[in-house]
């Protein structure tokens, strides 16, 4: 199949870009796995790293993908063959390609439950008075065997509707309307949040380091894996909507606006959650279920718990939907391209395969909570560890080390709009040396973590 045989999508407007690239960012990780992480590894300290690696890692890389997919106009694995035909850099495509259905596979069984806990919200909320009470309904619910499913595929439903609708009409248009809603509600919730008595606590628990913890390996490692899920990082998310994005427009702009943004949306989100985490003396290091149970519990005692719970989880689904569908979009332009197939066609069929992978995750936290897979995690942590501590890093490494030494130095400078700039010249030597050698020492400072 010829590589550019189909004539391309672009995005309307580069603000309509830079707000489809938020939505991929902005989702689950920001608020639900950002929160437990970020709950589990002590906070403050935790936090310092994680933004020191957005920054010094994160912010090239992405610069890496807007440019790659920006000048190749091709998918992921595509883009990798035009621009390096025949050498080995097309595996980062392949990587990425796989974590695509590796994450929306489990983040599809996340993005289902934020759905059912809306429409509970819509309903009056969950039957839940006191914490034992919610962990009880939270895990009734996630371990039925067939309930979360249905769940699941509706999230899936909707994901693949919006990539059906294409590029500008589908996903352009949700993160045209969902960003600047986000932005709005997340703002409110923590601005009320910070009225509570549990807020002081949650500053120092957020914003004092205890620099004790930068001792323990597993904190860098945490903060690496979340950075890159967060940025939706090192599988191609980035290069293929770069890829719809036309050369008039400029990238470095972006790619900081990208990072910003989605860093303060982080940190917002744990100005929204631990106020009340500690108001109501809940450990913060309480885990996946930080968000399904822990908050629950919180509204339920709320003068306005109710209306919190709804814009919540309406917060919650729409934002895991805007990302999924930028995972989905990765595995159908992919599949576009190379089966010659129409969106429509691909993107119900790919949706498909995604949806039927999930269940195992799924089940993994009920039903078939006996099997593990790797190191002793569970189906669905072992789907997150696969793909966010491994997969995600070692594919930004090949992207930063192919944009540092794969390319023709001057091409990539002059195709990122850095030019000869010294910033474009500092860059390029973060992708050559820093950034992958951060991740190996990071990888090697946490080898006693990987029990396989
Ligand atoms: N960045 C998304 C989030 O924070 C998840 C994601 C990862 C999306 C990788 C696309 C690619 O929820």
């Amino acid at each position: 199949m010829g590589l550019e045989h189909q004539p391309r999508e672009q995005w309307g407007s580069r603000l309509g870009f830079m707000l489809a690239a938020l939505g991929s960012a902005v989702g689950l990780g920001n608020i639900w796995r950002f929160s437990y992480v970020a709950g589990e590894s002590g906070g403050a300290a935790f936090i310092f790293i994680y933004l020191l690696f957005i920054v010094a890692i994160g912010i090239p890389i992405i610069m890496a993908e807007f440019t790659i997919g920006r000048r190749a106009q091709l998918d992921v694995v595509g883009s990798f063959q035009k621009l390096a035909p025949g050498k080995p850099w097309v595996l980062a495509g392949i990587l990425g390609v796989a974590s695509a259905f590796i994450i929306l596979s489990f983040y599809g069984v996340i993005g289902g439950w934020s759905i059912y806990y809306f429409l509970q919200y819509i309903g009056g909320g969950p039957p839940v008075e006191g914490a034992e009470a919610s962990a009880d309904f939270f895990v009734n619910f996630h371990t039925s065997p067939l309930f979360p499913i249905f769940w699941q595929l509706l999230f899936m439903t909707i994901t693949v509707g919006i990539v059906y609708a294409g590029v500008k009409k589908g996903i352009e248009k949700s993160n045209k309307i969902l960003m600047p809603l986000l932005a709005v509600l997340v703002i409110i919730l923590a601005g009320y949040s910070m009225t509570l008595e549990g807020a002081q606590e949650a500053l120092t628990f957020l914003f004092s380091p205890d620099w004790s913890a930068l001792t323990d390996p597993s904190v860098y490692f945490a903060a690496l894996s979340q950075a890159f899920f967060s940025l939706s990082l090192g599988m191609g998310a980035l290069i293929t909507y770069g890829s719809y994005l036309s050369k008039k427009e400029k990238l470095p702009g972006a790619a900081v606006g990208v990072a910003t943004m989605d860093s303060m949306f982080a940190i917002v989100a744990g100005l929204m959650i631990f106020p009340a985490v500690f108001t109501f003396s809940i450990a913060p290091d309480s885990g996946p279920g930080l968000v399904f149970i822990t908050l629950p519990d919180i509204f339920g005692s709320m003068s306005l718990g109710l209306i919190y719970g709804l814009i919540f989880f309406f917060l919650l689904s729409a934002a895991a939907v805007s990302s999924g569908v930028s995972l989905l979009e990765v595995a159908v332009a992919y599949f576009m391209r190379r089966l010659g197939w129409t969106r429509k066609k691909t993107a119900i069929f790919i949706g498909s395969i995604i949806f039927l992978l999930g269940i195992p995750s799924s089940l993994g936290l009920g039903t078939w909570s006996g099997v593990s897979l790797i190191g002793g995690r569970d189906i669905f942590d072992s789907m997150d560890f696969l793909a966010s501590y491994i997969f995600l890093p070692v594919g930004g490494m090949i992207i930063a080390l192919f944009v540092g030494w794969g390319w023709n130095k001057s091409e990539v400078l002059e195709a990122s709009n850095f030019g000869q700039s010294a910033i474009g010249t500092i860059w390029i030597w973060l992708l050559r040396i820093f950034a992958p050698l951060a991740i190996l020492l990071v990888f090697l400072y946490s080898v006693g973590l990987f029990t396989f």
